[in-house]
């Protein structure tokens, strides 16, 4: 679990059922509301659960209107296959669906490559380095910014 665990910004570790059932009862409160905040991600062929995509307001602190934040993990034995581009592709184009949002923001660890190519697969774009203002795990706060505005989407959309 550690190998997906240790990319992630906001999460306990060890991880327990009770975090399980709090996450849960957070996404399905965002749902109740009408902005759901999560997105399981399933394999078609046998709907088992594999993984998901959070799509939530920023953690970072200096956030401007209409902006929103992608995020997301896979179970090991699923990573290399394209499952993560193409669920992230979809969770964009929900994310662009509402007619509120200008730019959808990620960020990731200076060396996690694998994620840095779901992110350049998709047609985000590197937005510099930064540093987070929120926790990390791994004690390490210096990130990679990525985004993409609607104008950018609509371009790749329409292509
Ligand atoms: C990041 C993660 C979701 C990638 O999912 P995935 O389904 O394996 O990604 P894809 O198969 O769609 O690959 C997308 C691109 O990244 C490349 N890639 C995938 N894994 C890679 C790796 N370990 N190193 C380098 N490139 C990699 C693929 O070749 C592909 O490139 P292409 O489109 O040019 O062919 C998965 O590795 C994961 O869950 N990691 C742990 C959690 C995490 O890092 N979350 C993101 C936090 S910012």
């Amino acid at each position: 679990m550690w190998d997906v665990v240790r990319w992630l910004t906001v999460i306990d570790y060890p991880y327990t059922m009770r975090h399980a059932e709090e996450f849960y009862a957070d996404m399905e409160l965002a749902m109740a509301c009408g902005e759901p905040q999560f997105y399981g991600a399933a394999l078609k062929t046998s709907n088992l659960l594999i993984g998901g995509v959070g799509l939530h307001p920023p953690r970072a602190g200096n956030a401007s209107e209409g902006e929103i934040e992608i995020g997301y993990w896979l179970g090991r034995p699923y990573w290399g296959r394209g499952f993560m581009s193409e669920a992230a592709r979809a969770v964009i184009s929900l994310g662009f669906a509402r007619k509120t949002t200008r730019l959808i923001v990620a960020t990731t660890a200076l060396d996690n490559v694998a994620s840095q190519n779901v992110l350049l697969t998709i047609g985000m774009q590197n937005a510099g380095l930064g540093l987070r203002d929120y926790s990390a795990l791994r004690g390490d706060d210096r990130i990679v910014k990525w985004q993409m505005t609607r104008e950018e989407w609509e371009a790749r959309s329409s292509s």
